[in-house]
């Protein structure tokens, strides 16, 4: 699904614990592979430095939305001792697509967490098993006239919908 077309948009809401209100202010950090499966401090000299990382902050209405290239599942280091051991599991060093976040604001648990391409060819056997139904993103195909040019795109892209919640600290906690 990722590597149709290298612009996609990632948006939705962040929430306020169990009543749901919409979290205004709250700040995203976000990182990720290229489209080859690469972070930029793996590609010195190929990738600018701090390539395809970011920060936002959510709007009024806790919603958020960027644009980013497509990343692609990549391969654990396995030369060493954890190639050792997968090899004697049986199981192959592949992470599937994935985007990282930290989310963070005054008050509330810091989340730090990443989401998922449902249709990643690695999406049942992540080397690390970080995968959950919870963290899958939805996808839509957006090839309207109307909403391209609402999302100032430059033609088809993927709009990939994850809404996140943050919880409450407790009371007395600094
Ligand atoms: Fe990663």
């Amino acid at each position: 699904m990722w590597t149709s077309r290298c612009l996609w948009t990632l948006w939705r809401r962040l929430w306020q614990g169990s009543d749901l209100a919409p979290f205004a202010g709250a700040e995203l950090d976000v990182w990720q592979a290229n489209d080859e499966g690469f972070y930029d401090v793996q590609q010195k000299g190929l990738q600018p430095d701090f390539n395809l990382r970011g920060r936002f902050r959510t709007g009024a209405d806790g919603s958020y939305r960027f644009w980013a290239v497509p990343p692609k599942y990549y391969a654990i280091p396995d030369d060493g001792l954890v190639g050792q051991l997968l090899a004697q599991l049986g199981r192959h060093p592949h992470r599937p697509a994935h985007l990282h976040y930290i989310l963070t604001a005054q008050g509330f648990e810091a989340l730090t967490t990443h989401i998922f391409d449902p249709d990643d060819p690695y999406i049942r056997s992540d080397a690390v098993f970080g995968v959950k139904e919870s963290l899958m993103a939805r996808f839509e195909k957006i090839d309207s006239p109307s909403e391209i040019a609402e999302a100032q795109g430059d033609g088809w892209f993927w709009r990939v919908e994850h809404d996140f919640v943050l919880e409450q600290q407790p009371a007395g906690r600094p």
